[in-house]
């Protein structure tokens, strides 16, 4: 049997990592890795290949940058080349970036057996672009694997047959889980490097509806700003919003805000660990706090992760910049909301998936 998983953005590599290794316990199987290219910059890509161990992709579809149709388009035709010469027997899809959708749909339309893995997550606000790619990618597939009960509800909801739904826990915890050690190990030096001392936040934000507009943004920047006169702040920068700020030079160094490069796998996990609070507005990031037990504030209206709020250290700011510094100053002063670990995030959620599979197809 031949497994083909695809990749293209930042948070599918954390994905695939453990699906892939636990496959490769099972005998009979080829698994072949193919990289979209839809994130391309070396410290949105090739750092986690290498933290990671993931092997380098057997094939890389070099889409880039684009707008969603052309970006979407691209990956369909290229991966349909790629799809007809590998000819795999299951294609394994990731999280909800435009990379999942387009090789989903490539796959429905080749008659290839398609397995998503972190189906049935729902915001209900379908003017988010991952909304609509995990609607239509949970439509098309024929195994769906869900990291929390609320995905079962939403997938019955819509009408998807139950015998292809599978709960197996949040994937991405499993990779949280195995590397912790190694970004504990790397704490001392990233301290000294970072000149950190006392305590601090940690930010990142990377949605349209947070960093396209000037001014939202701009009124963003300066609430963090004012926050960070009471809690040093550090911002590694993604690439969508450096280019929205335009800051030539990024690095600032010496202020209480700083902006950096993104930041490789092992020292965001390590930062995340030991900030005071989490600012953000990523949906993996939302998760990994609350596994860790960090506050973390969301600077979004809704999410699609309802667990990290009703279980994990999660509170939704809405995208009121005021109501951001209200909440900073609420962890600061009395911890911020502490949470437990949700069921099944456990570091063996590659594994389930893998027996899964196994009992299927092998
Ligand atoms: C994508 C996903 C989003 C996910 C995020 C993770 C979609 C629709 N969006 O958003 O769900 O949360 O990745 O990080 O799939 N760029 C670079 N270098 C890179 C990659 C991007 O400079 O390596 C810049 C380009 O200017 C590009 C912009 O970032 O136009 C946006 O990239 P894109 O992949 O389209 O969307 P993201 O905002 O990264
Ligand atoms: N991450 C990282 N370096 C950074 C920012 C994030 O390694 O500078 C990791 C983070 O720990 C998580 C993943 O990237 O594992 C989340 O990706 P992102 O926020 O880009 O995407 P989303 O989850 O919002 O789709």
């Amino acid at each position: 049997m031949k497994i083909l998983h695809v990749v293209g953005a930042r948070p599918n590599f954390m994905k695939v990592e453990p699906v892939a290794r636990a496959l490769a316990g099972l005998e009979g199987l080829d698994q072949i890795l193919v990289h979209t290219g839809q994130h391309y910059d070396p410290d949105m890509s090739d750092v986690f290949f290498r933290e990671l161990g993931l092997p380098a992709p057997d094939v890389n579809l070099e889409v880039g940058s684009g707008t969603h149709a052309v970006q979407t388009a691209l990956i369909m035709m290229r991966f349909e080349e790629t799809a007809g010469e590998q000819k795999p027997d299951l294609v394994m899809v990731y999280g909800d970036v435009n990379s999942t959708v387009a090789s989903a749909l490539v796959c429905a339309k080749l008659g290839i057996p398609v397995a998503h893995v972190e189906a049935g997550l729902r915001s209900f606000d379908r003017s988010m672009p991952e909304e609509i790619n995990r609607l239509l990618t949970d439509q098309i597939s024929d195994l769906l694997f869900t990291p929390s009960r609320d995905g079962n509800e939403n997938l019955a909801r819509e009408g998807i047959p139950q015998h292809k739904v599978h709960l197996v826990g949040n994937v991405m915890i499993d990779t949280l889980v195995r590397l912790l050690p190694a970004a504990d190990r790397r704490w001392p030096e990233l301290r000294r490097s970072l000149e950190l001392n006392g305590n601090f936040g940690l930010v990142t934000l990377h949605r349209p509806a947070n960093v396209d507009e000037p001014s939202r943004l701009a009124r963003l920047m300066s609430s963090l700003e004012t926050i960070a006169d009471r809690l040093p702040l550090l911002f590694p920068v993604h690439p969508r919003t450096r280019d929205r700020l335009s800051i030539p030079g990024l690095k600032r160094a010496n202020s209480s805000l700083r902006l950096m490069d993104p930041v490789g796998y092992l020292d965001f996990l390590a930062l995340q660990k030991r900030a005071r609070v989490v600012i953000t507005d990523s949906g993996g990031i939302q998760e990994e706090t609350t596994f860790l037990g960090v506050p973390c504030l969301t600077m979004r209206e809704n999410t699609e992760r309802p667990v990290t709020i009703a279980t994990g250290t999660n509170t939704l700011v809405g995208s009121d910049p005021a109501g951001l510094e209200r909440e900073v100053e609420r962890v600061l002063d009395d911890g911020g909301k502490s949470g437990c670990v949700p069921p099944l995030w456990d570091g063996k959620t590659g594994e389930r998936i893998a027996g899964i599979i196994g009992r299927l197809y092998l």
